[in-house]
């Protein structure tokens, strides 16, 4: 089970709001989600066999969503892996800094949406994963 101090992995469930209009779920950052929102971006025309992620954050938290379709992520704290499939759009999987996570298996037409709390910052990221692993165990140690 994932649950070390930093790198903490949860599903978050959004409102849903159900008519016969149609569905709507809404996020507020800080009510629903435990950061306020730096920044949005969405993954979209990702091949079936494409693989996204392969990197950790040394600061950033994220909120991942699939608004259309369905895909797979695996996190790692570099000790436990879990998988997740996300196709709900109301379901959110919550991603606290230094968790390695790596995302395929993209359905056609999937949408995946990032709610994140900081912006773009390349110096943020681990896209090493030994890098990753030498950092987690020196602050586990
Ligand atoms: P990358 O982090 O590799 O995408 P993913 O982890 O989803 O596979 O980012 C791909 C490119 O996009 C890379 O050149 C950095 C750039 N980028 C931005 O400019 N701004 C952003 O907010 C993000 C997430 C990426």
């Amino acid at each position: 089970m994932i649950s070390s101090q930093s790198g903490t992995v949860r599903e978050i469930s959004l409102p849903q709001i159900r008519d016969a209009r149609g569905d709507l779920t809404f996020v507020e950052g800080m009510e629903h989600i435990p950061f306020s929102i730096a920044r949005v971006y969405y993954l979209y025309n990702v091949p079936a066999e494409a693989e996204r992620g392969g990197h950790a954050h040394k600061e950033l938290e994220q909120v991942i969503f699939a608004l259309s379709g369905s895909f797979r992520i695996k996190v790692s704290d570099g000790i436990d892996t879990q998988e997740y499939w996300l196709r709900d759009p109301a379901k959110g999987l919550y991603i606290n800094r230094l968790i390695w996570r790596e995302m395929d298996a993209f359905s056609e037409g999937a949408v995946c949406m990032v709610l994140a709390s900081h912006r773009y910052d390349e110096q943020d990221y681990y896209r090493d994963y030994e890098e990753f692993l030498d950092v987690v165990r020196s602050k586990q140690a």
